[in-house]
């Protein structure tokens, strides 16, 4: 059994607990800004080795490696890259920079690569937890691969209860997508995953910033990144994304939701606010069409938070098909597209302009 401990304040004594089990290396979860991680001694090749067997992750996806001081990173990383000596000033944020790996982070970490992503987490309760723990934390997204990520303790519990000692609930997290995550090693460096800092944010401080867009299957290797696979963030019923104008999106999910329906299909609608007038249901084909608007489109930061509660409740209503708009790949929008993509597996219908 998996227990869950609520946590208010960076001085609650159930984060000396936690500290110990992550100390004994057992794995336990914790809330960041971005989504929950499922952490365990970044030092210890064992306990590191129980993250991947508690969420079935395959051993070629690397981890995130979590630090709470900058005194830390010298027992992470092996070189201290200028881009990196540029971004860091960002921490403590939703930002993984990949630096080369320093030798006392086992190679199970980085799926045995020769670099590895380093994050210190904008949040109280993760911060505090790593400086308990006294020891970097390797966490990956606290859910079973290639679901969707976890953004309240209730998630962590439904994906992972009975295989890690302890969730510590710290309530929804703030940002709601992962960090972004920049490989420091390469020129011009790569944005390899967008996240919770704009790529706008990162080309104040990395002007040549490349953003890798590349989405890869499992037939289309080698991956821009290891851990990129296409199908990831997805949630249990097929999602289909319409991109294309407002006007053209609305009008076909209208229609595809429609016909869906008369085949006696459930249907469900991941929509903005502004979508909503522009839909018709008839009352009597209410219980065949789930909505869930996930906030205006002129707050794409808010996007990003409900998102994958959002995705989470399609699955809850048992849904046999999500139909979802995508979103400007600006801002926060660009994540939010990205991980739109990968939940639709490919799945991506374009509209041309009317
Ligand atoms: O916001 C986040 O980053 C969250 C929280 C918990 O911090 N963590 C997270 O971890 O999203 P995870 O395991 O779900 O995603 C880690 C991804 C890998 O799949 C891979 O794409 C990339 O980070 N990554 C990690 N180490 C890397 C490396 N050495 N080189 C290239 N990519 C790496
Ligand atoms: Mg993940």
């Amino acid at each position: 059994m998996t227990r869950m401990l609520s946590v208010q304040h960076p001085d609650d004594p159930a984060i000396a607990e936690a500290a110990a089990l992550l100390q004994a290396g057992e794995l336990v979860a914790f809330p960041t800004e971005t989504v929950y991680g499922l952490g365990a001694n970044a030092f210890s090749a064992e306990a590191v080795a129980r993250i991947f067997t508690a969420k079935g992750r395959p051993s070629t996806d690397p981890l995130i490696v979590h630090i709470s001081d900058l005194d830390m990173l010298p027992a992470v990383i092996d070189d201290l890259t200028p881009l990196a000596e540029a971004l860091a000033p960002l921490w403590p944020a939703p930002l993984t920079l990949v630096l080369p790996r320093g030798s006392r982070i086992p190679p199970n970490v980085s799926a045995g690569l020769p670099t590895v992503g380093v994050r210190m987490p904008a949040h109280p309760i993760a911060l505090a937890l790593i400086r308990a723990a006294g020891v970097p934390i390797a966490a990956p997204s606290a859910n079973r691969f290639a679901h969707t990520s976890p953004t309240t303790a209730h998630h962590v519990y439904a994906d992972l209860n009975g295989k890690i000692a302890l969730i510590l609930d710290g309530g929804e997290t703030q940002v709601g997508v992962e960090s972004s995550i920049v490989d420091c090693t390469t020129q011009p460096p790569r944005l390899l995953r967008p996240g919770g800092v704009t790529a706008e944010t990162l080309r104040r401080f990395a002007p040549d910033l490349v953003i890798a867009e590349w989405y890869a299957t499992e037939s289309n290797v080698p991956l821009p990144a290891p851990g990129m696979l296409l199908k990831h963030y997805a949630p249990d019923a097929p999602l289909i994304l319409f991109e294309g104008t407002d006007q053209a999106v609305r009008e076909a999910i209208q229609r595809h939701a429609d016909e869906r329906v008369a085949r006696g299909q459930t249907v469900g609608l991941l929509l903005a606010e502004e979508d909503l007038p522009h839909l018709f249901f008839p009352a009597d084909q209410g219980r065949m069409v789930h909505v869930i608007s996930l906030g205006s489109l002129h707050d794409l930061a808010g996007i990003a938070r409900q998102l994958y509660a959002g995705l989470r409740a399609m699955e809850a209503a048992g849904v046999s098909v999500v139909l979802a708009r995508s979103y400007p790949a600006l801002g926060a929008g660009l994540a939010v597209r990205d991980r739109l993509i990968r939940a639709a597996a490919g799945n991506v219908i374009t509209l041309p302009n009317a």
